[in-house]
């Protein structure tokens, strides 16, 4: 066995995972999402998906990697050789959303640039699906739009340069100051948007609890997903990062402080958002409510609207994309690397080699986004992933290890033996009752309401 690549301190451990975790589903997704499910009330089942779902999986992709020092295929073949299939499914997702995620980070990268003088002018919904896009005469197909070419190959030129350096002098050394940076200029924008004038009303709506909703299934069905997708489980990232992990390393402990920072990060995010959607409803003259989106609409239209109405808005139009753009790229690396570690070790190549196909591969695929069609497209594939892609990945790995492998009682012993907090029953009740039983429940809400 060659010498397996490791991270070279704990917080690079730490900041690499975050990074990963940190990503657009806080800042675009969490807000919106909250606001729909009950608001205030939300956070009730959110918290309990935390720590019922969220935390106790961290544990356990964190557990495999380590202990396996192998990459989601090879971890699951190393539990069963019937299991490998459930790697490479995981391995699948995260291929096919590093196609689209950098044609996000590209518009994040072109929006930073336009923030000098904002550039989309008085109708940024036009000049985002109109000029920037050119979706106003597109076909059925339509034809390439040069503009995102440019940043696309950018921040694909990014990614192949922290790849290629490796485990520690690339991905350590990339969310070492991607991380600590986007933590900083995010402060800074919250603390411009709570001061804005309209704020207050934008938390009241935000925070305001409906508790009417939390006995709704679909409530708590949306708390799960979030926790799922902003934790980066099910897509093989845990797994992957962890198997660089020193033998001697705490997991039960680096699982709480990833998942709670990402959480604090979301609520950082959701009182950020909303006190710039209170500007906004307030310079409008309408209620919050109105205003309120979240994705693609809520980055590229609603806020380069909010942006330009403040004071001082080039500068912060400038953080907010940037902001965009340092959490996105962290965990596009993070996804990438999963098939790169996975086709690494099935055919024994280079890194180099693994970053060349894989890298180059999925570059490929992402120009066919780079056309007029590209949004739409980016928004099915998207829609299908998150909605049956990861759920589907979270489901066979917690069935195959809980049930068929009955590997958690290992598992947990070798959790035990490296780390401060003891796991206890509850970990493998959680595990192999409530967490299967609530994706199932996803899958099949998924299901009726795609039919409905
Ligand atoms: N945890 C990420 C987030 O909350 O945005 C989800 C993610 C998406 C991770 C895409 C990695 C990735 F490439
Ligand atoms: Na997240």
């Amino acid at each position: 066995m060659e010498n397996r690549s490791q991270w070279g301190t704990r917080i690079g451990f730490l900041l690499a995972a975050i990074g990963s975790a940190v990503g657009l589903g806080n800042i675009w997704r969490f807000p919106a999402t909250a606001f729909e499910n009950g608001g205030g009330a939300f956070f009730v089942p959110y918290l309990f998906a935390l720590l019922t779902a969220g935390i106790p999986l961290l544990i356990m992709e964190y557990t495999i990697g380590h202990k396996f020092r192998s990459s989601s295929p090879r971890s699951f073949a190393k539990i069963s050789k019937g299991m490998e299939w459930i790697g490479w499914w995981q391995v699948f997702i995260s291929f096919v959303i590093s196609t689209y995620y950098p044609i996000i980070i590209a518009w994040s990268l072109m929006y930073a640039y336009f923030s000098f003088g904002t550039k989309w002018g008085n109708d940024p919904t036009g000049f985002f699906v109109g000029d920037y896009l050119n979706l106003a005469d597109a076909g059925t197909f339509g034809s390439f739009v040069p503009s995102v070419l440019l940043p696309l190959i950018l921040v694909w030129i990014l990614v192949f340069f922290f790849l290629g350096r490796g485990v520690k002098k690339g991905i350590e050394f990339a969310n070492r100051i991607f991380i600590p940076t986007l933590f900083i200029v995010f402060f800074i924008i919250v603390i411009r948007a709570v001061t804005l004038p309209g704020a207050v009303e934008g938390l009241n709506a935000f925070f305001e609890p409906d508790w009417s909703r939390i006995l709704d299934g679909s409530v708590w069905v949306a708390a799960y997903g979030q926790i799922f997708f902003s934790l980066s489980i099910a897509f093989a990232i845990m797994i992957t990062y962890s198997s660089y992990l020193p033998r001697k390393s705490d997991i039960t402990n680096n699982a709480f402080i990833t998942g709670f920072a990402n959480s604090s990060f979301e609520l950082l995010a959701g009182i950020g958002v909303f006190a710039a959607l209170g500007f906004m409803a307030q310079q409008s003259g309408v209620s919050v409510s109105e205003v309120v989106q979240g994705g693609v609409g809520l980055a590229f239209m609603v806020f380069p609207e909010i942006i330009s109405q403040m004071p001082g808005s080039t500068f912060f139009g400038l953080l907010f994309f940037a902001s965009l753009f340092l959490a996105g790229l962290s965990s596009m690396i993070s996804i990438s690397e999963t098939y790169i570690a996975g086709i690494q070790e099935k055919f024994s190549i280079s890194r180099g080699t693994a970053v060349l196909i894989g890298g180059g591969l999925a570059f490929v695929v992402s120009l066919f986004y780079a056309n007029q069609g590209g949004l739409n497209l980016l928004d099915t594939v998207d829609h299908f992933i998150n909605n049956y892609g990861v759920a589907l990945a979270g489901l066979f790995e917690v069935v195959a290890i809980a049930w068929f492998a009955r590997e958690l009682k290992n598992l947990q012993i070798h959790a035990d033996s490296v780390s401060d907090i003891k796991l206890g029953v509850w970990w493998r009740f959680c595990l192999s009752i409530i967490t299967p039983v609530i994706l199932g429940c996803m899958m099949l809400l998924n299901l009726k309401n795609e039919l409905s």
